[in-house]
């Protein structure tokens, strides 16, 4: 075998057009800081450094959700009833691959020879780190890593085979309503009748435990909301201090989410040196930074009739606070 073979195979989608509409990073966020309510995407949470906060906050006491849905996947595999021949797995925003693994261990290794696994995330530093320590836990395994945006670039994930998408983590709550059903009539579109859908969803409950798990003591949250102007200076190349902000989170009950703002602690001018722009913020003043909707059990059908889905069965943790819903086309 030669070295070559060794590195662990990635597709990189994201420096490839996702066709009309497309816009760089640097626009995206150009535009959210020019509305009336200053916003910038989510997703540009994750690089290496957010993504490291992240994980670090997937295992504080308050956050939750991780914890009771890796309770989900620990006994999932053998309720699910599947022939792992010729399986093919599709993970959107896999981040660590920490909750396929919990799948995995539960696969008879004579059958997860006949598995493949495509782990598509975003960061492609996570990927890479991550698939160098699943195939030394699975070598049987196969993997190939797809660097890709999934809410613009489903259309060119793997096709063929009996297809099963996991998406987990109850990232799906971090688009808005419209983009909810937008993103499940496009995934729903993409899968061929039989494929099958794993989504984790986080489940509308007490909202001073919601904001707890937004609101960490040792202030990881916090951290990892102001690294979104990092990624931004970088981007953008633009002078935000993260220290003249103040890391905001709550639920907000009529549009079921908890909302992430950060707020200017002084009036400020932010110099954009990419495109010589200058945007002013006032005095308490805030920048949202992301939504992350929670589900009520009512929910969880509607999710899937636009795409043609249809419920087979949910999972709860004990605690009921998190479910893994397994849709079948
Ligand atoms: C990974 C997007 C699901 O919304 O709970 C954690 C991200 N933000 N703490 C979430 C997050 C603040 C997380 N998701």
């Amino acid at each position: 075998m030669d070295i070559e073979e060794k590195k662990p195979a990635i597709i990189d989608l994201l420096t490839e057009s996702a066709g009309a509409g497309d816009k760089s990073a640097k626009n995206e966020i150009l535009e959210g800081l020019m509305e009336h309510q200053k916003r910038i995407p989510s997703k540009f949470f994750y690089d290496g450094k957010g993504s490291g906060l992240f994980e670090e906050i997937t295992m504080l006491p308050e956050y939750y959700p991780t914890r009771c849905e890796k309770e989900i996947l620990t006994y999932l595999w053998d309720k699910l009833e599947l022939n792992a021949g010729d399986l093919r797995i599709i993970e959107l925003g896999s981040g660590d691959c920490s909750k396929i693994r919990l799948l995995l261990t539960c696969i008879p290794e004579d059958q997860l020879r006949n598995v493949f696994y495509y782990p598509v995330d975003i960061s492609a530093v996570a990927i890479r780190d991550a698939i160098t320590d699943l195939q030394e836990s699975f070598p049987k395994l196969e993997v190939k890593g797809i660097a890709a945006d999934f809410t613009s670039q489903l259309h060119m994930l793997p096709k063929g085979g009996a297809r099963m998408f996991c998406f987990f983590g109850s990232t799906i709550g971090n688009l808005d309503s419209d983009e909810i059903n937008m993103f499940m009539t496009g995934l729903g579109r993409e899968m061929a009748k039989g494929d099958q859908l794993l989504l984790g969803l986080d489940m509308v409950k007490d909202i001073s435990v919601l904001e707890n798990a937004y609101n960490d003591k040792r202030g990881v949250t916090a951290m990892f909301n102001k690294n979104i102007l990092n990624v931004t200076n970088e981007l953008l190349e633009s002078d935000f201090d993260p220290e003249m902000f103040d890391h905001k989170a709550f639920y907000n009950q009529k549009k079921q989410r908890i909302e992430m703002h950060l707020q200017a602690r002084r009036g400020m001018w932010i110099s954009c040196n990419s495109n010589g722009t200058r945007i002013q913020l006032k005095k308490g003043e805030t920048i949202h930074t992301e939504n992350s909707h929670k589900f009520s059990p009512e929910q969880i059908e509607q999710l899937g009739e636009a795409g043609g889905l249809s419920v087979k069965a949910i999972y709860p943790d004990s605690k009921e606070w998190f479910g893994v819903v397994h849709f079948v086309k």
